[in-house]
């Protein structure tokens, strides 16, 4: 099975790369399932019902989300009957709305995709090592083929779930801190590993947001706020995962970027 993963989809700029991109990447690269991050998709913070639409309009299958997914109010008002929306696994069982895992059905196959969240400079979730454990043996049942996007702020916490998990899940992907990492590897027992994929959005910014207030913030150490880029270059972020269908074990990555330094060639 072949996955494409895009991170962190950031404000109008973001998804005018989705919609721009994904259905050329899609010729190109024919992944059977094509999952977004689409925790930053509104102006920055949260998703709405619309850009969730317009994403698996524009060809995603499955949209993934992190520590931004209540920031839009909106999300309280969908998101139980948005079957391809995943939140992060490890917020309170029982009071927490949405899902956390979601089985998508590719022809004869099932792929598991599973969103969860750090703890390190992050808020205290519950533990994430101990939820995914619980959680893959459940998928495990019904599928070897398991994905796990890892929304944490360090890579330490990332690569440690990337050990935690070789050889029970088919690939941990990072998310969240929106710079693409070039670490992509095989684990030794199967499992595709890589510390962030990098978001899509401005080119220009810091981290997607306007470089002038971030430059202020540093330089006078007063508080600023931040405002997302809306135009200007553009940058998208993904990778492609091939996966064994029997096994479940990844067998190839390959990392994706667009940019006016790396510019897409059909
Ligand atoms: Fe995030």
């Amino acid at each position: 099975m072949r996955l494409l993963f895009i991170g962190d989809v950031v404000g109008s700029l973001g998804r005018k790369q989705i919609t721009d991109y994904l259905p050329k990447l899609k010729r190109v690269y024919r992944p059977q399932v094509t999952i977004v991050n689409g925790e930053n998709a509104a102006s920055g913070r949260g998703i709405t019902e619309k850009i969730y639409k317009k994403f698996l309009q524009d060809g995603a299958d499955i949209v993934t989300l992190g520590n931004h997914a209540w920031d839009n109010r909106d999300i309280f008002e969908f998101i139980d009957d948005a079957k391809k929306l995943v939140r992060p696994a490890n917020f309170p069982e029982g009071t927490t709305p949405g899902q956390g895992m979601v089985y998508v059905k590719v022809n004869a196959l099932e792929i598991a995709v599973i969103n969860l969240q750090g703890r390190t400079f992050m808020n205290d979730l519950d533990d994430p090592f101990r939820k995914i454990e619980k959680m893959v043996e459940e998928a495990r049942k019904r599928t070897p083929i398991i994905f796990l996007d890892f929304h944490a702020e360090t890579t330490s916490e990332k690569q440690a779930m990337g050990w935690w998990l070789d050889g029970k899940v088919s690939a941990v992907v990072g998310t969240h801190t929106h710079v693409q990492t070039n670490d992509a590897r095989i684990l030794p027992n199967g499992t595709g590993y890589l510390t962030d994929v990098g978001m899509t959005g401005p080119y220009d910014g810091v981290l997607g947001m306007k470089k002038e207030n971030v430059l202020e913030k540093f330089v006078t150490a007063l508080p600023r706020r931040f405002e997302v880029v809306e135009d200007g270059r553009g940058l998208l972020s993904g990778v492609v995962i091939d996966i064994d269908n029997t096994t479940g074990k990844t067998v190839k990555m390959e990392l994706i970027q667009i940019s006016d330094d790396r510019p897409f060639r059909e």
